[in-house]
């Protein structure tokens, strides 16, 4: 699948969000290896920090439905700019995702990319603890 697609599938995800308090609606979609996506939008709760992210969502779907291996996510936002992950959503990217995994984020009528690893250097992992 073309990165502008999953872009696509990212903000159709947006339409769903939960944002009554940011009024920033996010969309994640997530492509696995076998060429399933899954999506994910923001969840805001009353309590603010319960908040869950677009991309946590869309990793928590795809791993709940038994899904391990992932190609690429990509991004979106009701309003310009678009996110990069936040830090909670890197490390959790990190357990599943390769240093090489891309993140697209869209930007205008296009997209920008980054790495995982360029995103998250040295991520914690309990191998990295344990030497
Ligand atoms: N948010 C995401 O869903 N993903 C990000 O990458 C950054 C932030 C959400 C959380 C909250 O609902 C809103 O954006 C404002 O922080």
């Amino acid at each position: 699948m073309k990165p502008a697609h999953l872009i696509s599938a990212a903000f159709q995800a947006l339409e769903n969000a939960h944002a009554p308090y940011s009024g920033y609606q996010v969309g994640a979609a997530l492509l696995c290896e076998d060429g399933t996506v899954f999506s994910g939008c923001n969840v805001e709760n009353a309590s603010y920090g319960l908040t869950n992210c677009a991309e946590r969502t869309a990793l928590f779907s795809a791993i709940a439905a038994g899904y391990r291996n992932f190609t690429a996510i990509a991004i979106s936002a009701s309003k310009e700019p678009a996110p990069f992950p936040c830090g909670a959503c890197r490390q959790v990217m990190a357990e599943f995702c390769a240093p090489d995994f891309p993140v697209y984020i869209a930007e205008g009528p296009g997209f920008k990319t980054a790495t995982l690893g360029e995103l998250l250097p040295h991520s914690f992992n309990l191998g990295d603890s344990n030497a």
